[in-house]
């Protein structure tokens, strides 16, 4: 059923959609916690270089089997390979975007909610200077309810479902170009009032000056894991996108562009948070509850003199939060229903209902996993984290090398070369250069970094 495919309408348009995938809670939360749990700026130098040397590649590759075969990411790689193995690679990612959404809703509940409650000045309300007891009890007692956080997953995942369903440039493409510059502005204004908190300097310092004492090996891995969940890759996504990419598009151009505007986002989230949490002695290691309960504090700490400074940093940064979360979330969203809706040739409409239906069912299991189901427990982990856990530790890096392997090895070179050259056959140094990279690096690191997140292998 590909006679009906449509394809961006622009390359603004596609920048903006791919970044929107990218740019997402993996770049303004969990970028700075694992920045602060890495010890700093000698973090962010492996991160950068992860993302050049093995996530640049990873998406030039995502984008060449979605634009070479024009179709949903499963039959994409049915396209490539007739073999069973190689030809269900692409089942795999629907599968994990799937998974990924049902319990990224659960978080981006949250983050609704959040905005909510800062906009209401429920927040600023609870503000106490000498402690931050308080947001503890609001973040645990909100999170551990039954329906509340349901709600508002619900309520997230029908933002998605409506944007998904007005098609891809009506809908994903249009809400993009409005979404994206919204994120930029908002994060500007979010880093020019941050230059201006107590801890600004101590926060930069901690940002920018690499302690290479503080860099081992599990650092390493984590930099490479934390590059691949932020660029969104080996997921689907990136490939469904380029699927309705024109035949015109530069795709190692636009592989750079995106890297370096999900960088950046990164670099300034960290840039917005470590200033506030410098300014009110919040340890900068403080793990996963830093966008709901250390933060909340510290930006009312960080402009104590001025409330109303205080409300619209933070107001303004959880619509951030938002609008990161949204856009991501409808590139993951489109996944399995760009394949539902092609493979099992039903309206795109149904398969995206279909999708809502699945991804709200597991994430209110996600979503109770934090209250009445806690003790339901695998290996010692509640619902919530075990689909955490099987995705970025398993799946992701698992996928990475399958892919990575697949493109390196089994597709034709010349093949790679025509659709990356756009059949121009220019800078074919280039293309040299990331077919080598996918063929020997990238598997090589990829595997390093999946034995390592299972416990079996440590350097
Ligand atoms: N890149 C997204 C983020 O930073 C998360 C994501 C992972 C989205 C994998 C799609 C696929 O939040």
């Amino acid at each position: 059923m590909t006679q009906n495919r449509t394809n961006f309408g622009s390359r603004f348009g596609i920048i903006m959609a791919a970044a929107g995938s990218a740019v997402g809670l993996g770049n303004i939360w969990r970028f700075p916690v694992e920045t602060g749990n890495n010890g700093g700026a000698a973090f962010l130098l492996v991160y950068i270089l992860s993302v050049a040397v093995l996530g640049i590649p990873l998406m030039v590759a995502e984008f060449f089997v979605g634009r070479y075969a024009h179709s949903n990411t499963a039959t994409a790689y049915r396209k490539l390979s007739k073999s069973a193995f190689w030809g269900n690679l692409g089942f795999i990612s629907v599968i994990g975007a799937n998974l990924i959404l049902s319990y990224y809703i659960v978080v981006a509940g949250w983050v609704l909610k959040y905005m909510i409650y800062s906009a209401n000045g429920t927040l600023s309300a609870i503000f106490n200077a000498s402690d931050a007891s308080n947001y503890t009890a609001l973040f645990n007692g909100f999170a551990s309810d039954v329906w509340s956080p349901i709600i508002c997953m619900v309520f997230f995942i029908l933002m998605s479902h409506c944007s998904i369903i007005l098609g891809v440039q009506k809908g994903i493409e249009k809400f993009s170009k409005i979404f994206m510059p919204m994120l930029f502005v908002i994060l500007i204004v979010l880093v020019v009032f941050s230059l201006f908190t107590p801890g600004a300097k101590d926060g930069l310092y901690f940002l920018f000056h690499p302690d290479f004492s503080k860099l081992n090996s599990q650092s390493i891995l984590s930099a490479v894991g934390q590059s691949f969940y932020s660029l969104s890759l080996c997921m689907g996504c990136l490939c469904t996108y380029a699927s309705y990419f024109s035949k015109k598009v530069n795709i190692v151009n636009t592989a750079v562009s995106i890297s370096l505007i999900d960088s950046i986002v990164a670099i300034m989230a960290g840039i917005i948070i470590f200033p506030a949490v410098f300014s009110s002695n919040i340890d900068p290691q403080t793990g996963p509850s830093l966008v709901f309960i250390a933060l909340p504090s510290a930006f009312h700490q960080a402009f104590g003199n001025w409330p109303i400074i205080s409300y619209i940093v933070s107001t303004l940064f959880y619509v951030l939060l938002v609008l990161a979360t949204l856009t991501s979330a409808i590139s993951l969203h489109e996944v399995p229903t760009a394949y539902i809706s092609e493979a099992w040739n039903v309206k795109r409409t149904h398969a995206a209902t279909i999708v809502t239906i699945i991804c709200s069912l597991l994430g209110i299991l996600c979503s109770l996993s934090m209250g009445i189901l806690s003790d339901v427990t695998l290996f010692d982990k509640n619902i919530f984290e075990l689909f955490d856990y099987t995705t970025t530790t398993l799946m992701l890096p698992l996928c990475g090398i399958l892919i990575t392997v697949f493109i390196g090895w089994k597709v034709n070179k010349y093949l790679i070369v025509s659709e990356l050259t756009n059949n121009t056959y220019k800078n074919t140094a280039v293309v040299n250069i990331i077919v080598w990279i996918l063929k020997y690096v990238a598997p090589l690191l990829l595997i390093v970094t999946f034995l390592n997140g299972l416990g079996l292998f440590e350097f």
